[in-house]
């Protein structure tokens, strides 16, 4: 079986390229949901529907463990399909999101006045805050929506990002951040952007380093799941819709190899 690798689109290739790098030895399918991106300003049902189809989709491809590499999806789907869903259909596989592992990895390094820029639909959620008042209710958190990078990034704005970026962590800066939280797949591709930006004394915080750590000890403690994830090295990578402009996109963020298969997953 395979470790499944879910986005809404192309950003999470970013996660799916450190987490393979980390661990080599496994399967892994890739689905980007490039024909329904963005996630980041739609319903909470929508996002739900949307999920649910692609991990489906992920799970009839013979993964055995997906990450949502998504934190849209994360924070506004994610629990309700690991408590309802999952339990009910799959209960012997997993799925796991962002936003528990970059908590996480923020209190372990014991920063106090956090900063989190994400989408509006990931600010609005509140998740963040709310593992962070159960993890560590004595820190700051602060919160930025940014809606406007992600289509900057996935549609090649790239040079409007620095004035855009700097304009969004403005208030944040002003609370005098000590992290601040990447809070969206997306923005792992802008991060030296973002580092520029608050210069040395913010600790950027970004998913593609966070996550691959965090995912190898998951799978130290739950061996159950992990005897079961084949070691044949093979990459799959599938999307919604594939255009020349999204192939090039995927080389420039993944890697020259990089082959998409265009599916439909509903
Ligand atoms: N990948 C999504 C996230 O991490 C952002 C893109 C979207 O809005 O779909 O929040």
């Amino acid at each position: 079986m395979n470790i499944g690798i879910f986005d809404s689109g192309l950003g999470g290739l970013h996660i799916a390229k450190s987490i393979i790098g980390r661990l080599p030895q496994y399967g892994y399918v890739y689905l980007g949901d490039t024909k329904r991106v963005p996630y980041g300003n739609r319903t909470d049902a929508t996002i739900y529907q949307f999920t649910k189809e692609c991990i489906d989709y992920l799970f009839a491809k013979g993964c055995v463990l997906i990450i949502v590499a998504c934190n849209t999806a994360s924070a506004r789907a994610l629990r309700k399909l690991q408590r309802t869903y999952l339990v009910h259909h799959y209960p012997e596989r997993r799925v796991l999101g962002m936003i528990i592992p970059t908590v996480e990895t923020v209190v372990e390094h014991r920063y106090q006045r956090i900063g989190i820029i994400a989408t509006n639909n990931t600010v609005s959620s509140k998740k963040f805050i709310k593992e962070f008042e159960k993890a560590a209710p004595r820190v700051k958190v602060f919160q930025q929506a940014t809606p406007l990078l992600v289509p900057l990034i996935e549609q090649g704005g790239k040079q409007w990002v620095p004035s855009v970026a700097a304009h969004y962590l403005k208030p944040l800066l002003k609370k005098r951040v000590d992290a601040l939280i990447l809070g969206c797949t997306h923005y792992s591709v802008i991060k030296y952007n973002i580092k520029k930006i608050v210069g040395k004394n913010v600790s950027v915080i970004s998913q593609d380093d966070v996550v691959p750590k965090k995912l190898v000890d998951y799978l130290k403690r739950h061996p159950e799941i992990e005897k079961k994830i084949t070691r044949n090295r093979q990459r799959t990578f599938f999307v919604t819709e594939l255009t020349p402009y999204l192939k090039k996109t995927s080389k420039a963020w993944f890697g020259k190899k990089i082959q998409l298969k265009k599916v439909n997953v509903v």
